[in-house]
């Protein structure tokens, strides 16, 4: 697909649902008594995936498009699939599904395409393990295919090396089906919309923080938030989630708000474009998640939020976005995992901000769908660019003006959004490969880029 430059976003737009609420609300329907209802599910392939998953394992799943309704088996109606389990593209299916399984009464192999069995999947196989499932990687490389034998599990006090939503939902869905209490300790709070979720599904879960520092900081959490993982969680400290054995869930109704990573693409975009005014209609802006608007705002982004409110436990709001002339700035530590996803469009932006961006503490983002790391510095370096690549990170020195080019999107559908909302503002014409990637998780995104654009 092919891209030239444009003045500027205007209008409003909703963005689809976000993609790990999605996800999980699929999941914990399944294994929930009774209907689960999912107002705005995310169409993308990933999401859809994850509903494939579940109906061969004979989870009957009516998809009527933005409605969803789910006909739950209990916690122990799974059936064994026929075949392998096939998570697509999917990291969010393949590892969460993973702690599911990992209690069933049968044995299943799970795979994906060539970017899901690179990825790695130790940091849910130990922990599951230690749990006492019986799980392996079929290559012995620590990647999928995944050969699970469903176990008797015990439940474990487990300090996870990455702060890693994927990894502490997987353990936490096996800590349902476990003998006690299981507690998963991460270094910096990951997105939270498993917990809030298990919470509205009836689970007993919690999550206490230790702010690194202070007494209680090593081992035991300090303060216990009383309302459990909400909209006022402190994403700064160090935190562990804390989960009982469920003798059921039970159906709910979820509503998904807009996907803040989805909507960030048009945020980052109407914040380079000198002549945008673009209105974000109900986008979840859970602060475990929402990170861009942090980030963004420190490099003196106007955003205003309006209709602030909460669905299904998770804070929504309308975002305002105006141009603005920005500037460079340190994103690193904890609020890293709020905007890990964003950190690709986020450092497009940075082209445009005048001074350094320095990106650190984010080496996650080289074991994504791609290497993001390398794919971004490789492209915007083709760009005209100036961007240096790091360890944990990129380095970013705003103000060269870039120039349409040829960009590999490396089927990384994050990769390509960035890239067609960076070539709004290049010179000349930008032509993406594989761009039809976006149907992971946007599958709407070009139409809707389209209807945006002012000339
Ligand atoms: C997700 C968690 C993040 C994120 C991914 C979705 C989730 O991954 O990058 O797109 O739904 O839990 P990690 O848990 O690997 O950081």
């Amino acid at each position: 697909m092919k891209f030239t430059g444009c003045k500027g976003l205007r209008g409003e737009i909703t963005v689809p649902g976000d993609k790990s609420i999605s996800h999980r609300s699929v999941m914990f329907g399944s294994i929930a008594k009774g209907t689960t209802e999912i107002h705005n599910y995310l169409q993308g392939a990933d999401c859809l995936s994850t509903i494939a998953c579940f109906r061969s394992m004979g989870i009957e799943i009516e998809n009527r498009g933005g409605l969803v309704i789910v006909h739950g088996k209990g916690m122990r109606g799974l059936q064994k699939p026929d075949a392998v389990l096939d998570c697509g593209n999917s990291g969010t299916t393949t590892r969460l599904i993973s702690g599911i399984l990992s209690a069933q009464d049968f044995e299943v192999t799970l795979t994906g395409d060539a970017s899901i069995r690179k990825r790695p999947m130790k940091r849910i196989i130990e922990p599951l393990s230690l749990m006492g499932a019986d799980i392996r990687s079929i290559p012995e490389n620590g990647c999928a295919p995944l050969r699970i034998r469903g176990r008797k599990l015990r439940g474990i006090s487990y300090a996870s090396q990455v702060a890693s939503a994927q990894v502490k939902s997987s353990i936490l869905l096996a800590g349902l089906y476990a003998d006690g209490e299981t507690r998963v300790t991460e270094p910096y709070l990951s997105r939270n919309h498993s917990e809030i979720m298990l919470r509205c599904f009836g689970a007993d879960v919690r999550t206490e923080f230790a702010r690194s520092g202070e007494p209680g900081s090593h081992g035991t959490a300090s303060a216990a938030s009383g309302s459990g993982p909400s909209g006022s969680a402190p994403v700064s400290s160090r935190a562990t989630a804390v989960i009982q054995p469920a003798a059921e869930l039970y159906g709910s109704r979820v509503d998904v708000p807009g996907d803040i990573s989805s909507a960030a693409f048009f945020l980052c975009a109407a914040l380079m474009l000198p002549g945008s005014e673009l209105l974000i209609r109900n986008a979840g802006i859970n602060p475990t998640r929402a990170g861009i608007l942090k980030a963004a705002r420190s490099m003196g982004g106007d955003i205003t939020l309006y209709n602030e409110k909460k669905d299904s436990g998770e804070p929504t709001a309308d975002i305002l976005v105006k141009s603005s002339a920005l500037h460079g700035t340190v994103i690193e530590g904890a609020d890293i995992p709020t905007l890990i996803d964003e950190l690709p469009v986020i450092a497009a932006m940075a082209c445009f901000a005048e001074g350094e961006t320095v990106i650190r503490d984010a080496a996650e983002l080289k074991v994504k769908e791609s290497n993001r790391i390398a794919v971004m510095a490789e492209n915007l370096t083709a760009m005209g660019a100036d961007v240096t690549e790091t360890e944990d990170g990129l380095i970013i020195r705003g103000g060269r003006p870039l120039h349409g080019t040829v960009i590999d999107s490396h089927a990384d559908h994050r990769i390509a959004m960035t890239f067609a909302v960076t070539a709004l503002s290049a010179e000349g014409e930008t032509e993406i490969l594989g761009a039809e990637c976006v149907n992971i998780s946007y599958p709407e995104f070009y139409q809707d880029l389209e209807k945006l654009k002012i000339f």
